[in-house]
């Protein structure tokens, strides 16, 4: 299999169905989940050259290892593409932890007004944070960084929604 990917110019939602299409080839019969998030991330990267494009997994806390405890479960740091990253968020925290909170999608048009965001990059202005959703839990998310404000709206909801059900979580 060709795993070249198509890069085009053209308006968001061309690019996007654009790039829909090969997201489903390149997942086809790969049940890895790491494996799938690393080729989204990448395919999302190199098309729309966004600053960060990753995933965050929810995962045991950090302060539950080597308890018996039922363990606080966090967001982890998982496959992406881009500068390095915190590796830890609480449930609530940031907008990825608010987008899990909520189990829905937060476009954040200037991430300076998001009251606790938190700023792994100075340069990033805007931000889209998707929920990856299993059995009506949320099970990670979905996180895209861009370096100029309102980067994101209805159409990226839509489209990247549509990419992270591709996974069949
Ligand atoms: N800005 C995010 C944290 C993750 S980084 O952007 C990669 C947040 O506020 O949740």
């Amino acid at each position: 299999m060709a795993e070249d990917l198509t890069i085009i110019q053209g308006s968001k939602a061309e690019v996007y169905q654009s790039l829909i299409p090969q997201i489903k080839a390149l997942l086809e019969g790969e049940p890895d989940l790491v494996a799938n998030l690393g080729n989204i991330s990448a395919a999302l990267k190199e098309q729309f050259g966004w600053l960060w494009v990753g995933f965050y997994l929810v995962k045991p806390g950090s302060k539950s290892f080597g308890t018996a405890q039922d363990a606080e479960t966090e967001l982890v740091l998982g496959p992406f593409q881009g500068p390095v990253a915190c590796t830890r968020i609480k449930k609530g925290r940031g907008v990825c932890g608010a987008a899990w909170q909520n189990a829905a999608t937060l476009i954040v048009p200037d991430v300076e007004k998001f009251p606790g965001h938190i700023a792994c990059s100075s340069l990033s202005r805007s931000e889209i944070v998707v929920p990856l959703i299993k059995n009506g839990e949320v099970i990670g998310v979905l996180d895209v960084d861009a370096t100029e404000l309102d980067q994101f709206d209805e159409t990226d909801k839509k489209y990247l929604e549509e990419i992270v059900a591709i996974l069949h979580l």
